[in-house]
């Protein structure tokens, strides 16, 4: 039988503890000012465990779906900010949740949840029938708080979705694109024992570049345009390149979703984040087109359309 695979629960967890931009002006020499109009970025939430938030948000995503744990054939977490090296992350939410499946961690930094999709859509595929897929971060373990180039970027937060199989033709991931342009690895990184270092210049250059590529092949895979996009949710690091990027695609920036004013960028978290922001406030509608784009360390691009149906 031909299959398809379709969300049908998501769920979110943030920090309790928020960190304005006039809080980090008390430390740093810099101001609010600044990071609102360089970013879009006013506060973020600090705090917790890649494990405990994610867990959270993916509670709230099985409640949703009416899934019971024990009942999910894989856990995937993307997060490239795992509690420790070995094991995985992963194998905590799975215990913690009960689930009795596969479960690992997945990292391609801030397009881990869009590569986790494309991975759980092609679980599905292959057999699976029901797939939990978090995108769980503590950024703010790897920051440096006295170097104002990252600290006023990075929050921290979890979202989780529940794919579930469909026939083929309910089928909701309708066109995809996944990459790494690995020459770029020096310009986003973070060794062990240090702090995320970044060539925030270049980076913002090659972000928009990559998005506007990662879009159009993901609309040319499902023979879509721009004008089909209901929606687009994309990585939430910087408000100068989400307009950027849907100027050169055509797309008005209120067909975008934007939560970073609020979360900062919270890498793998930030597009369930936004998903779930967009769901929630009734801006995304049954049969709607969206359009997740991600990039980030790597550096990576991931890219998926799909029709909403919940
Ligand atoms: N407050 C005040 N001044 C600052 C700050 C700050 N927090 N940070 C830098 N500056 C200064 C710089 O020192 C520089 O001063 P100078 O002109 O005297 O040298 C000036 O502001 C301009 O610096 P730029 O780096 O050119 O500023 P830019 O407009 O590029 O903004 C930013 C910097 C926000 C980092 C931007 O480049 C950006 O968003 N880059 C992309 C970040 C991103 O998307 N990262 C993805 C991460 S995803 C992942 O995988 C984790």
């Amino acid at each position: 039988m031909s299959r398809g695979s379709r969300i049908i629960g998501y769920g979110t967890a943030l920090p309790d503890r928020v960190i304005t931009n006039h809080d980090l002006a008390q430390t740093l020499d810099t101001s609010d000012t600044w990071i609102t109009e360089r970013t879009g970025i006013k506060e973020r939430r600090i705090g917790g465990t890649t494990r405990a938030l994610g867990i959270e948000a993916a509670r709230k995503a099985l409640e949703m779906a009416g899934v019971e744990a024990k009942d999910l054939d894989g856990v995937i977490l993307a997060t490239t900010t795992p509690d420790r090296v070995i094991p995985a992350t992963a194998s905590s939410v799975q215990l913690e949740l009960g689930a009795r499946c596969g479960a690992f961690d997945l990292n391609a930094a801030c397009s881990g949840f869009v590569y986790g999709l494309n991975v759980a859509h092609g679980l599905i595929l292959a057999g699976a029938d029901q797939i939990l897929l978090v995108g769980s971060e503590t950024l703010s373990r790897f920051v440096d708080w006295e170097d104002r180039a990252t600290a006023v970027l990075f929050g921290d937060g979890a979202g989780a979705v529940v794919l579930s199989a469909t026939d083929a033709a309910d089928n909701a991931l309708l066109g995809w694109a996944l990459d790494c342009k690995g020459e770029m690895e020096k310009s986003l990184h973070c060794d062990f024992g240090g702090f995320i270092h970044m060539d925030g210049r270049e980076v913002f250059r090659q972000a928009v570049r990559i998005m506007v590529e990662t879009c159009d092949r993901a609309l040319a895979a499902a023979g879509l345009r721009t004008s089909d996009v209901a929606l687009v949710i994309p990585h939430q690091a910087n408000i100068r390149i989400i307009q950027s990027a849907c100027e050169k695609l055509g797309i008005a920036e209120d067909r975008t979703v934007q939560v970073l004013s609020w979360t900062g960028n919270t890498s793998s978290a930030s597009i369930p984040l936004a998903l779930a922001d967009a769901a929630d406030s009734g801006r995304l509608a049954a049969g709607d087109i969206a359009l997740m784009v991600g990039f980030g360390a790597g550096m990576t691009s991931a890219s998926a359309l799909l029709r909403w149906s919940l």
